[in-house]
């Protein structure tokens, strides 16, 4: 049956309560999972300005969304970010708002991210050898993003998490020294199996596969594991508590381990597109709506008719089915 009380309710009795808001398709890098060497972004005319990100995330939370994630690209790029982050933060209704970084602005930026009220963030970090770090990221500095992790610590986030993308035969050996260094920060880490997204012709994908289960297998060599169910963090990370210690390890595994049944996500692309799902291209362009100055209740209606749909799951671990070719940048993971 469906629930009454929120509009927010897909065809298969998925809740929608989070909203993944990608505010910029640009990033700093150029990592080897997400992007190809030679990238068109989106003309910024394109891309949704900061009152029309308010105003579509204010629809969004009337609807009954509780938390938004903000994405990229690379969001701390984008100059408006911290007074996005501020004035979303007042949005009556809205319980949580976190972000997600590659972590090379936040030497400057994560202590105005804390004081604009982003409670968590999840910084990407694949690898902790300087080299492997910028043949991964193609333009990226290890040592800066490790000072912007520092810098992230003592700004006084609720919770800071790793996410690291496995890749074998590049980065595979890095699951216990990434492993250490949480601990010893304090910080929570997550290990991802890569999604096939776009046309990236770098890494071979069904052969660069590390599953979750290797993972789990390795750290629980080492440390007792305590499954966590629900918390803050609802959502596709099997997360795990590491005995006697602060440090959350979490496995995200769209390829061996479906989550779709539980999906409680919309996501939003920087050029406005509503996407229902990470896997399929379907999505419904809010930014034409919002530029024609459809009134409010008419946009929420056209939002709740979209969510007819949102597919029942995503196929990347299905290689005949057809596969997505927007690049990760797009929408924000
Ligand atoms: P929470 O907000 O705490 O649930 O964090 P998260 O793990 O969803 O967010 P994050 O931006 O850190 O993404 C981590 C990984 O999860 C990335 O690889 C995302 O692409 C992936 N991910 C997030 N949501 C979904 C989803 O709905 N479907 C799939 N297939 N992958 C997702
Ligand atoms: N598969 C899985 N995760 C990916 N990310 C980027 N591209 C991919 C991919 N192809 C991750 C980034 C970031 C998060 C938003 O998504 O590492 O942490
Ligand atoms: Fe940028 Fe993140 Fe994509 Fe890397 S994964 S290129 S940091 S958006």
């Amino acid at each position: 049956m469906k629930s009454q009380l929120s509009p927010l309710v897909d065809t298969f009795d998925r809740r929608i309560r989070y909203l993944r808001l990608s505010v910029t398709d640009r990033c700093d890098f150029r990592c080897q999972y997400c992007m190809t060497e030679e990238m068109r972004f989106l003309p910024r005319k394109s891309v949704l300005s900061e009152d029309e990100v308010i105003r579509l995330a204010t629809l969004f939370v009337e609807l009954g969304v509780e938390k938004i994630r903000l994405t990229g690209g690379e969001p701390l790029i984008r100059p408006d970010i911290v007074g996005i982050a501020r004035r979303l933060n007042t949005i009556d209704g809205l319980k949580e708002l976190v972000l997600t970084t590659n972590g090379s602005q936040l030497t400057t930026l994560a202590k105005p991210l804390v004081d604009a009220g982003v409670s968590r963030i999840n910084v990407s970090l694949d690898t902790l050898c300087e080299r492997q770090f910028a043949e991964l990221s193609r333009t990226g500095h290890l040592d800066k993003v490790l000072r912007g992790i520092d810098a992230a610590i003592e700004a006084g986030f609720q919770r800071i998490r790793l996410n690291t993308v496995l890749l074998t035969g590049q980065n595979e050996q890095q699951i216990e020294p990434l492993l250490d260094y949480a601990l010893k920060k304090g910080i929570d880490i997550a290990f991802i199996e890569e999604m096939p997204m776009g046309h990236i012709t770098q890494t071979e994908r069904e052969l660069s596969l590390v599953p979750s289960a290797q993972v789990l297998e390795t750290i629980k060599s080492r440390f007792s594991l305590l499954p966590i169910v629900g918390g803050a963090a609802d959502g596709p990370a099997r997360r795990y508590a590491i005995e006697g210690t602060s440090t959350e390890v979490g496995v995200i595994s769209p390829i061996t381990h479906n989550f779709c049944d539980s999906c409680n996500r919309l996501r939003v692309t920087p050029d406005g597109r509503l996407v229902l799902c990470l896997g399929h291209e379907n999505a419904l362009d809010l930014r034409q709506m919002l530029r024609s100055d459809m009134d409010s209740s008419s946009l929420k209606r056209a939002i709740v008719a979209a969510l007819a749909y949102k597919p029942e799951r995503h196929v990347f671990d299905q290689p005949d089915e057809p596969q997505v070719v927007r690049l990760m940048n797009v929408t924000g993971g």
